[in-house]
C-alpha cells in the first residue's frame, strides 16, 4: 500500500507500513492548531446549527464582506471556497491545458489538481538551505505559463520567501499571461502581514487563505482566494452553487474578525517551536529553521529517514513522511509544534532512538 499523499491521516500511515497501530497515537503529522478552536466557537456552536435546515446564501456575502473588510478589499475580490484546496482546483481548472509552474517541494494538491486539468507541470526546486525564490528561472517560465504556485510561508518546509524577491517577481511578470498564486495558509501562524497589500498594484496576483490551519476547523471546510476583480469573477465560474455549507459561512464572518485567538498561539507556537528546536539539535538532529506551526527535522546519520518514521509509529507517534514532497524525497521528517506535554513525549521517544543507535 502507497504512502499517503497528506498528513493527518494516523490509520493509513500504519497500515502502509505494515506496522500495528497502537491504542493511543499523537499525530505530529496535521498541521492544524493544537490549541483547537478559538473558546468563543466551542461556546457559541450550538448557535449556528439551526440554519442547516435551509440552504445558505451562495453568495457567502457576510463571510465575504467580513474578509475584505479585515484586508480592505473589495466584495469583488474575494472568492471563498470548501477549504483552501477547493480553491486550487478552481484556478487549475481557470488554466486548464496551460503549463503549470510549482515552486518545489510544496504541498501536493497543486500538483494533482493541475494534472486533473491537463496543465503540463514545470517544477522549479528551491533549494531547501538557502530558501531562496529562484527569481530568473520563474520568469523565464512564466514566459509560457499559465499560472505559478507558490507557498509561503512554505509546508512543507515552513520557511517564508524574502518580500522583495516576491516583488521583484511580481514586477518582472507583470507583462505576462501568468497568474501568480501565493498560497498563505499558515501566513497567521507568522504574524498579521499578508501578501495581499500588493494586488491593487498587481492584478495578476492571487493569495489564498485556509481558516483551516489556525482556527482548527479543518473539518468544516473553508478557505478563499483575494485577488483583482477579474480574475475573481472568472474563478467564480467554476464555483458550484451553494460550494461553501451554512455553518461555514457563520464561523468565517466571526473568525475573520479574531485576533486574539491567533495572537494567544503564535506566542505559544513561538516558544515550543524555539525550545524544541534547541533540545532536538542537543539530541544530534537537524532541524531546518521555521516561522510557522511545524518544522523539518532529520537525523544527519541516516539519508532516508523511514526508520525514524518506523521506530515512532511502533511508539504510537506519528510525524509526517516526505517521500512525495519533491526535493526532500524522504530525507526529511515534518513534525508539528503541539503543547508542551505532547513535544516532550516527541523528544523523549527520540532519546530512546539516539540510544538505541
Ligand atoms: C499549503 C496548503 N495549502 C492549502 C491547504 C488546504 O487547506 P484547506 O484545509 O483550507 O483546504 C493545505 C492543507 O494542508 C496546505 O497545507
Amino acid at each position: 500500500m502507497n504512502l499517503p499523499s497528506h498528513g493527518a491521516n494516523p490509520s493509513h500511515l500504519y497500515n502502509a507500513s505494515g506496522i500495528a497501530r497502537p491504542d493511543h497515537v499523537l499525530d505530529f503529522s496535521v498541521n492544524t492548531n493544537p490549541l483547537g478552536p478559538p473558546e468563543w466557537l466551542k461556546e457559541q456552536w450550538g448557535r449556528y446549527l439551526h440554519t442547516i435546515e435551509e440552504y445558505p446564501d451562495p453568495t457567502g456575502y457576510k463571510a465575504v464582506m467580513s474578509i475584505a473588510d479585515k484586508f480592505d478589499v473589495a466584495y469583488d475580490q474575494v472568492l471563498l471556497g470548501n477549504g483552501a484546496a477547493e480553491i486550487i482546483h478552481f484556478i487549475a481548472r481557470y488554466t486548464a491545458g496551460q503549463h503549470a509552474v510549482i515552486c518545489t517541494p510544496a504541498f501536493s494538491e497543486y500538483e494533482d489538481a493541475c494534472q486533473a486539468y491537463g496543465c503540463p507541470i514545470e517544477y522549479v526546486p528551491v533549494p531547501i538551505s538557502s530558501w531562496q525564490l529562484p527569481i530568473d528561472e520563474l520568469v523565464e517560465q512564466s514566459k509560457k505559463a499559465g499560472v505559478i504556485f507558490l507557498c509561503t510561508p512554505n509546508n512543507p518546509t515552513g520557511q517564508s520567501f524574502n518580500e522583495k524577491d516576491i516583488v521583484s517577481l511580481l514586477d518582472q511578470t507583470r507583462h505576462s499571461n501568468a497568474l501568480i498564486v501565493i498560497d498563505e495558509a499558515f501566513y497567521d501562524f507568522f504574524g498579521d502581514e499578508s501578501l495581499v497589500k500588493y494586488i491593487a498594484a498587481y492584478p495578476h496576483l492571487a493569495v489564498m487563505h485556509s481558516m483551516t490551519k489556525m482556527y482548527s476547523i479543518a473539518g468544516l471546510r473553508i478557505g478563499y482566494v483575494i485577488s483583482s476583480s477579474p480574475i475573481i469573477s472568472k474563478l467564480k465560474q467554476y464555483r458550484p452553487h451553494w460550494n461553501v455549507n451554512a455553518i461555514a459561512l457563520q464561523v468565517a464572518e466571526e473568525i475573520a474578525r479574531d485576533h486574539a485567538h491567533a495572537m494567544k498561539t503564535r506566542e505559544m507556537i513561538k516558544g515550543e517551536r524555539e525550545r524544541m528546536k534547541d533540545l532536538l539539535e542537543k539530541l544530534g538532529f537537524l532541524v531546518l529553521p521555521s516561522a510557522v506551526n511545524f518544522y523539518l527535522l532529520k537525523d544527519p546519520q541516516l539519508d532516508n529517514q523511514k526508520p525514524i518514521l518506523h521506530f515512532l509509529l511502533e511508539r504510537g507517534i506519528v510525524l509526517r513522511h516526505t517521500e512525495n514532497f519533491k526535493g526532500l524525497d524522504g530525507k526529511w521528517l515534518r513534525s508539528a509544534v503541539k503543547r508542551e506535554k505532547e513535544n516532550n513525549r516527541l523528544i523523549e521517544a527520540l532519546k530512546e532512538w539516539r540510544n538505541k543507535c
